[in-house]
């Protein structure tokens, strides 16, 4: 199978009815049997990457209770489901699990007690794991499972002490989405199921636990926190976090309020320059509220992981979960609050109800990140990182597979991991740019906040939002865009050929800059770099001309000292770009790089670099630094070296 996997389309409802009616000789009429068993069988219901028969059972509220076992590197507990009956007739509840190992399963009543039933896993999908299928009585609405993980659990990663700041205490921490909440948890792990939850969750005695929950930054140390989620929220948000944390309040208060809602935790080394990092937090929040109203979800602190985290950040409720590549000192990559933030509203309130929708949680929320950026730090930084992303559009989209590149793909990927990220981010993100800039903000930012307060707390599909941006954009307002427009953006290939796109005075100039240099007009020595951050330097490399040669590019590396950075931004942007060009000396930086950051966004370009160079050397690192990645980056790095080996045969 392809890297894309692409299965089904969601328009054969009908089919996938045959296939639940007559089981699997119906795949051969279709001839590819094989390609679809393992979505198919999932997908009679509403979401095609789960398994949970959501028309005859909703969970409400989840209640775990789980032992953090560091030396078998396994969670050890159980989780108790409240679930909403909606067929009576129902005998059979599916949850989703990926290489769980079930010890028991016991349903109750409302008020009764629990009693051992029937259960069977199924053989298990190599991207959905296996459906639990449970017998309930008539009349049962609880379910109690006893389980434990297993350690290569894919929604875990389980660090040793050395690999955390710290050195002294092991770590772990949980990432969900897309679809790993099940790796830990046996849940209905759809997006389209919001549940709340309750957690006890038992450490080691000198660590403390952290949720996407009621955190109590006062909480004893003493092995037994207490967590509490009382809004509704999908299960690719549940997150937890042990280790040597610290907090510290990052004020200042709110409105009238004596105590501060932010703050970050983070490992003692870290702490104090997170909080300086981050003190802005509270002022992006005050400006999102003004744009998309109030902020629904009580605190918000940030988690500072370690370099082995495998994203930029994730918007787990309550406590985003953050890579410390972002704490570079000068507030140049605090846009990565701004995103997590953004996904209060777009996402964790309104929320994808299948992945194929994702593009209504991170294209809202890239759009709005660059709107609470331009409120807290101004226009002129908010338009550097527009252009930044329209530009990457621009470079990146064409290497999209067609059928991926709609903002609501027709195609099912096998994978909601394999998601063509440039289209949900970047191309979501500019078509609410291009709303914009045709309404107006004083008609659109209403609009949008009329979105999110008017479906808070649901999980919403593409069609929905068409038919809302229909009726209260399109419609009330004339002289915006037609309907055949906006449906071509959501539901079509290209980008519009008539899309406007930001600019940017200060690229403008940076461009310039770049074409006198290579020119020879300046000199590398001479370029006016003193007020440059990371946003500059990684246009200025990014929009480099395959035509530049090595002896200019050694010549700005000893003038600028890129090799030596240790600014993860800026390797990801020069390391690809001077192993292409063959710049000699990158050896100990290029592999300091790979070894220490395991964010996959981060890393990715730089070994697909390498591998096109010299793949012996590429696997050689990989083989080096893999146990201490992340599943996720893990397998997607395995992917970029499988690539690249096919490319060279
Ligand atoms: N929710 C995403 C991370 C994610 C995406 C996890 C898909 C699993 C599957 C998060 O909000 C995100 O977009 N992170 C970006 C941040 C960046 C755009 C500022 C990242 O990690 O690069
Ligand atoms: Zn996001």
């Amino acid at each position: 199978m392809g890297h894309t996997g692409v299965v089904i389309e969601p328009e054969s409802v009908l089919a996938m009815r045959i296939v639940r009616f007559f089981r699997l000789p119906v795949f051969c009429l279709f001839g590819a049997g094989l390609l679809w068993q393992g979505v198919a069988k999932a997908a009679a219901g509403p979401d095609p990457h789960s398994f949970a028969n959501l028309d005859d059972f909703r969970t409400r509220h989840l209640a775990l209770d789980l032992t953090v076992d560091f030396d078998r590197k396994r969670l050890i507990g159980s989780a108790t489901l409240d679930l909403d009956r909606l067929n009576p007739q129902a005998e059979t509840l599916v949850l989703d699990t990926r290489a769980l190992v079930i010890r028991s399963v016991e349903t109750a009543t409302a008020s009764g007690a629990f009693k051992p039933t029937r259960y069977r896993l199924a053989k298990a999908d190599a991207v959905l794991g296996s459906a639990l299928r449970i017998t309930m009585p008539a009349e049962a609405t609880r379910v109690r499972v006893r389980y434990h993980t297993v350690s290569t659990a894919s929604g875990l990663q389980w660090l040793t002490p050395q690999q955390t700041a710290g050195k002294t205490q092991p770590m772990l921490f949980t990432q969900s989405e897309a679809i790993h909440a099940r790796s830990w948890v046996p849940v209905q792990d759809s997006p389209g199921v919001r549940i709340t939850y309750e957690a006890r969750i038992h450490t080691p005695k000198a660590l403390r636990a952290v949720m996407s929950a009621s955190n109590d930054p006062q909480a004893p140390l003493n092995g037994d926190f207490h967590f509490t989620m009382d809004q509704p929220i999908p299960s690719y948000l549940l997150a937890l976090a042990v280790g040597d944390l610290h907090f510290a309040a990052t004020g200042p208060s709110a409105g009238a309020s004596p105590v501060a809602r932010t703050g970050v935790y983070a490992e003692p080394p870290m702490l104090q320059k997170a909080a300086h990092e981050f003190e802005d937090t509270e002022a992006m929040i005050e400006q999102a509220e003004r744009l998309y109203g109030p902020y629904q979800w009580g605190r918000y602190d940030l988690l500072i992981l370690p370099p082995s985290f495998p994203y930029g950040g994730m918007e787990n409720p309550r406590l985003t979960f953050a890579s410390p590549t972002v704490v570079v000192g000068d507030k140049s990559l605090v846009s990565l609050v701004a995103h997590e933030l953004a996904h209060s509203w777009s996402g964790n309130l309104v929320t994808n109800a299948r992945w194929r929708d994702f593009w209504l949680n991170e294209g809202f929320t890239s759009y709005a990140t660059n709107r609470i950026m331009e409120a807290v730090f101004g226009t002129e930084r908010a338009d550097m990182e527009r252009v930044q992303e329209t530009e990457e559009l621009r470079r990146e989209f064409v290497e999209v597979p067609d059928d991926q590149k709609p903002l609501a793909p027709r195609t099912v990927l096998k994978d909601p991991d394999d998601v063509a990220q440039i289209v949900v981010y970047n191309k979501g993100s500019l078509f609410l740019y291009n709303l914009e800039r045709a309404y107006g903000r004083a008609v659109f930012d209403p609009f949008l906040k009329s979105w999110f307060t008017e479906h808070a707390f649901t999980s919403q599909t593409s069609e929905a939002f068409f038919d809302f941006l229909k009726q209260r954009l399109l419609q009330a307002h004339t002289g915006g865009m037609t309907e055949e427009q906006a449906r071509a953006w959501i539901f079509d290939a290209p980008i519009p050929a008539d899309a406007v796109y930001p600019t940017s005075d200060v690229f403008a100039k940076v461009d310039a800059l770049r074409t006198d240099w290579l020119a020879g007009r300046i000199a590398a020595n001479d370029l006016p770099v003193a007020d440059w951050n990371v946003l500059h330097w990684t246009y200025f490399l990014d929009q480099m001309p395959a035509s530049v040669t090595t002896a200019q590019l050694l010549a700005l590396d000893a003038a600028q000292h890129l090799t030596q950075s240790q600014n993860g931004f800026l390797l990801k942007s020069w390391l690809p770009l001077a192993i292409r060009h063959r710049v000699p000396g990158l050896e100990a930086a290029t592999e300091q790089h790979l070894l220490t950051v395991g964010r996959r966004y981060l890393i990715g370009d730089a070994y697909e670099a390498l591998a096109e160079q010299d793949l012996p050397r590429a696997k050689a690192i990989f083989a080096k630094a893999k146990a201490g990645y992340h599943p996720y980056t893990q397998g997607k790095i395995a992917a970029i070296l499988r690539k690249a080996a096919t490319a060279a045969h």
